[in-house]
């Protein structure tokens, strides 16, 4: 076993925890871990504004906390999701930048992805760089990386029916429509939410195709690659 005294030089955090090195590039957009560093920064635009008010495009109604409790909302989010990442279950929650600009969050979720080769994409845009095309290229990029690298066979989707933008992105991206559930989203009201699943023959890719880095470890981080020792996910 490597010893701390054996290494000739001090690892990273990555070298410990690979998704905190994992980077897929896709053109302008940048997909990376969100850090500590990373997460004040988040919640700016978090509480900035996401969708109007009167709306509520997510099934956790998490935006309708006030400011300053949906920052400290965000931030243990992102702890707990990295805390909670092990290879029977994780979520990778990455943040997206533009130009070098945060502008949100991309995320994938799974549980037995070495059986199941399926996940739930989910995703938020800053409400002023909505509109511009950043939400097709970050799940372009995220399917893209899923199947073409992760070895998934399906990805799953949900949006409210009245969310036209989040639907559209599925539509452009090639998910195809998978039924409708009834679920509580807000206290006491009733929301429809379509399901969505997209195939590898399916995804419709972006113009940029995507870089990735840090794949390795990754994979063996989620159980891909087996590791052949204690230090082999470096
Ligand atoms: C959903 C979201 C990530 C999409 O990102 P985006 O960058 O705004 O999306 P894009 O610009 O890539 O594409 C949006 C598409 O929706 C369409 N759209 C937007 N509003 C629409 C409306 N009211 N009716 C019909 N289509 C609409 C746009 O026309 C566009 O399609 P087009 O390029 O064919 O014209 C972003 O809007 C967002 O963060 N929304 C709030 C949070 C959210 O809904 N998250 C998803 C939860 S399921």
């Amino acid at each position: 076993m490597t010893t701390a005294k054996d290494r000739s030089t001090a690892r990273t955090l990555a070298d410990i925890f690979p998704m905190l090195g994992l980077i897929i590039t896709a053109g302008p957009l940048t997909l990376r871990a969100i850090t500590d560093d990373d997460l004040a920064a988040l919640c700016d635009l978090a509480e900035e504004g996401i969708h109007p008010a009167e709306q509520m495009p997510f099934a956790f109604p998490w935006t309708d906390a006030p400011a300053g409790e949906l920052a400290r909302n965000t931030v243990q989010y992102h702890w707990r999701v990295r805390a909670g990442f092990t290879p029977a279950a994780w979520s990778l929650q990455l943040g997206v930048w533009r130009d070098g600009e945060l502008v949100g969050t991309q995320g994938i979720e799974t549980s037995n992805f070495l059986v199941t080769r399926t996940g739930e994409t989910g995703s938020w845009l800053g409400r002023r760089f909505q509109g511009r095309g950043i939400g097709t290229a970050m799940r372009q990029a995220i399917c893209a990386f899923a199947f073409d690298h992760l070895e998934a066979t399906e990805l799953t989707s949900g949006a409210f029916l009245d969310n036209p933008a989040s639907l559209a992105v599925s539509r452009k991206v090639g998910y195809t429509e998978n039924g409708v559930v009834r679920m509580q989203r807000r206290p006491g009201e009733l929301a429809l939410n379509r399901h969505l699943v997209l195939r590898p023959p399916q995804l419709v890719r972006g113009p940029d195709p995507i870089e990735v880095d840090g794949l390795p470890a990754f994979r063996a981080a989620i159980g891909l690659d087996p590791a052949s020792g204690p230090d082999s996910a470096r």
